[in-house]
């Protein structure tokens, strides 16, 4: 397994929608694996395939040691009632905002076997999840704050933009000491 590069706000591939996966190839299987190995290595507790510059229609998640994959993933039912919680992503490191999404989500999704499989959701796994579909739909959590709430963001998203040349983010090179414990609540998906 191989930890990954990790593309951030900038790169066109954050924007670009995901295509169905239709044969679940070694190579594919391989990609999974990375992306495993990537997330765990980032801190993250999610990580959809268009953030390490894949095209594929597939995340992978883990909260609370259950890792999971969702292969060309739906939802298919979505509470009206609505939550609000705090989001980040890994394409946009240091950057948290808060979101609000329905509260609860069931999603099918294949898992890496090629199986069906549907998962109801509450909390912040259906947070998570909707964060990990939105990837794949050329979403991010910052399309959801008001304009004036997103342009803080994005402002202070430019004086960091600088350490990751090329919209990459080298997260082999990072160790977890780069990251603060307190400032990074593990929330970044
Ligand atoms: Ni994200």
């Amino acid at each position: 397994m191989s930890i990954l590069d990790i593309r951030v706000l900038g790169d066109p591939i954050l924007r670009q929608a995901t295509t169905p996966v239709t044969t679940i190839s070694d190579d594919v299987q391989r990609v999974i694996d990375d992306m495993f190995d990537t997330m765990y290595h980032a801190r993250g507790i999610g990580l959809a395939a268009p953030q390490v510059g894949r095209t594929e229609r597939l995340a992978v998640l883990d909260l609370d040691n259950d890792p999971f994959v969702i292969i060309n993933p739906e939802i298919v039912h979505s509470s009206s009632g609505r939550a609000k919680g705090e989001e980040g992503c890994l394409s946009i490191p240091d950057i948290y905002a808060d979101v609000e999404r329905p509260k609860t989500v069931t999603i099918r999704a294949l898992d890496r076997h090629g199986k069906v499989f549907e998962r109801e959701a509450g909390e912040l796994l259906a947070r998570c999840l909707q964060h990990e579909i939105d990837h794949l739909d050329g979403k991010l959590f910052l399309d959801y704050l008001s304009v004036l709430k997103r342009t803080a963001a994005l402002a202070k998203w430019r004086l960091a933009a600088d350490d990751y040349p090329g919209y990459i983010r080298r997260v082999a090179l990072e160790t977890p000491e780069d990251r603060n414990e307190h400032e990074h609540p593990d929330e970044e998906l």
